[in-house]
């Protein structure tokens, strides 16, 4: 070939490979379509997060299904160590506090809530308690994750369910997270899995 085709030859291949390098990730990150569960349904995410890894999962969960997204604060925020965290939330369940929160929205109109949290001493942070003896969740579906360094869900799916008989609480997801979510993806596969997303 000679030089002059050969170059254009070799620039319209690359075009091409960015072109559809392009569209591939057009398509990643296109978010799921919405089936029969959620289409018309109101929906929040709601999550509390210390070092973001929970956080990660809630945006991913709200990209995925769609509604609003709120982030649960405690009015006097955890200290930004590891051991004075680890300190407070130790005495907080010693104590059975309910470290007070941060006003949320009115969840009355809500169909489907997601709720997220951290697995702390093995069960829910302390404030999570405070959020749910505060919420009627009766008739709502209840969609829950968590985040955790080792502990899976500790004992948090059960106290859930027992903290809000009267709600559909469906098949919870728990992701390794110390220190950043290495998994992801295991958000939409779980989604798919209980039916939310197709
Ligand atoms: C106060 C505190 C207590 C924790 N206790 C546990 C525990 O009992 N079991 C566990 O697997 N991970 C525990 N972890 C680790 C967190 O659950 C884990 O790193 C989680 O992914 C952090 O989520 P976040 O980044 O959204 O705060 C604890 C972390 C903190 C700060």
């Amino acid at each position: 070939m000679p030089n002059d085709s050969r170059r254009m030859f070799l620039m319209s291949i690359g075009c091409l490979g960015a072109l559809c390098a392009s569209s591939a990730q057009t398509l990643a990150q296109a978010p799921s379509v919405r089936n029969l569960k959620t289409e018309g349904k109101r929906i929040i995410t709601i999550y509390f997060s210390w070092a973001g890894s929970c956080r990660d999962v809630a945006h991913e969960v709200q990209r995925l299904i769609g509604g609003d997204l709120v982030e649960l604060k405690t009015q006097v925020p955890y200290p930004a160590k590891y051991e004075d965290t680890v300190n407070r939330a130790k005495a907080e369940r010693k104590a059975n506090l309910r470290p007070p929160l941060q006003p949320i929205p009115d969840l009355s109109g809500y169909d489907i809530v997601c709720i997220g949290h951290p697995i702390w001493s093995g069960s829910m942070p302390m404030a999570l308690y405070g959020f749910f003896e505060s919420q009627d969740l009766s008739g709502k579906t209840l969609v829950h994750f968590n985040t955790h360094g080792g502990s899976g869900q500790g004992d948090s799916h059960r106290e859930i369910a027992r903290l809000e008989p009267k709600a559909q609480l469906l098949e919870g997801l728990a992701v390794y997270g110390w220190r950043g979510v290495r998994d992801l993806p295991s958000v939409e596969r779980w989604l798919k899995h209980i039916g939310l997303i197709s």
